[in-house]
């Protein structure tokens, strides 16, 4: 099944990456952004990437709250930073809308550290802001290098989290969409802090071993 895909903050490494991978998978992307002349700039440097790498897509740019008007399914890669102001910003056009909450509460400080978030993660945070629209938690372990790599095959598994049993099978199925990637349920919305947690320990390995390593869970039926 084909859903139109907003990236709100899609301007950014992460939701390039997001952006061009979903759309390879054969959604229609909106890439979103507080301007549109810079979405617009960047959903043409995206696709103009996919296309080199023989893939016909939809990408198109628009200001965020277009590409949310404009979605079923809604990727939040903004910093955390702005995460409360966009979300509020966004909750009307957001409603009746998935929303998939990909951002970490992080900051560098000689390295990656965890930043503290009242409502546990910044995932439940986007929950208790969209009170009565439906939010999952996905992609916080993938890199957008080897997102926006796409001479290189992914490898990695996208722990999901969410309440809402229907919208976290749908996201897994997005998910799953992706060449290389694996949907894993990583359990109710109350978990998405340790998802988020994990990718402070992958940025500080990565940076360790100047690689780009996501996670793989060992062991999980087919
Ligand atoms: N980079 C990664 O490898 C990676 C991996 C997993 C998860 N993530 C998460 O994904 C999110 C995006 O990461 P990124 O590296 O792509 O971030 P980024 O480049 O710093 O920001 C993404 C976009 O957010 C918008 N933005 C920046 N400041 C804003 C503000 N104050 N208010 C509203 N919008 C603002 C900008 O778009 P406009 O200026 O065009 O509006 C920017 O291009 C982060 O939360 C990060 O934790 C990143």
């Amino acid at each position: 099944m084909s859903y139109t895909v907003a990236v709100v903050g899609g301007t950014g490494e992460e939701g390039r990456g997001l952006a061009a991978r979903l759309a390879i998978a054969g959604h229609p992307v909106v890439i979103g952004s507080r301007d549109a002349a810079r979405a617009s700039t960047a959903a043409s440097e995206v696709a103009a990437l996919v296309t080199a790498a023989g893939h016909t897509v939809d990408i198109t740019g628009a200001t965020n709250d277009d590409a949310v008007a404009s979605a079923d399914l809604v990727l939040i890669t903004v910093p955390f930073e702005a995460h409360r102001d966009t979300l509020t910003a966004l909750a009307p056009a957001l409603a009746g809308k998935t929303v998939i909450d990909a951002v970490v509460p992080m900051r560098f400080e000689r390295g990656p550290r965890p930043v503290d978030v009242e409502e546990g993660s910044a995932t439940e945070q986007a929950a208790a802001i969209l009170e009565g629209i439906t939010v999952c938690g996905a992609f916080h372990n993938v890199a957008a290098a080897s997102l926006l790599d796409l001479a290189h095959p992914l490898d990695d598994d996208v722990l999901v989290t969410g309440d809402d049993a229907d919208a976290k099978a749908r996201v897994r199925a997005l998910v799953d969409e992706v060449a290389g990637l694996r949907s894993v349920d990583a359990g109710p919305l109350r978990f998405s802090r340790f998802v988020e947690g994990l990718t402070i320990l992958l940025v500080g390995v990565n940076i360790r071993y100047k690689a780009r390593g996501g996670v793989r869970i060992s062991g999980l039926p087919q």
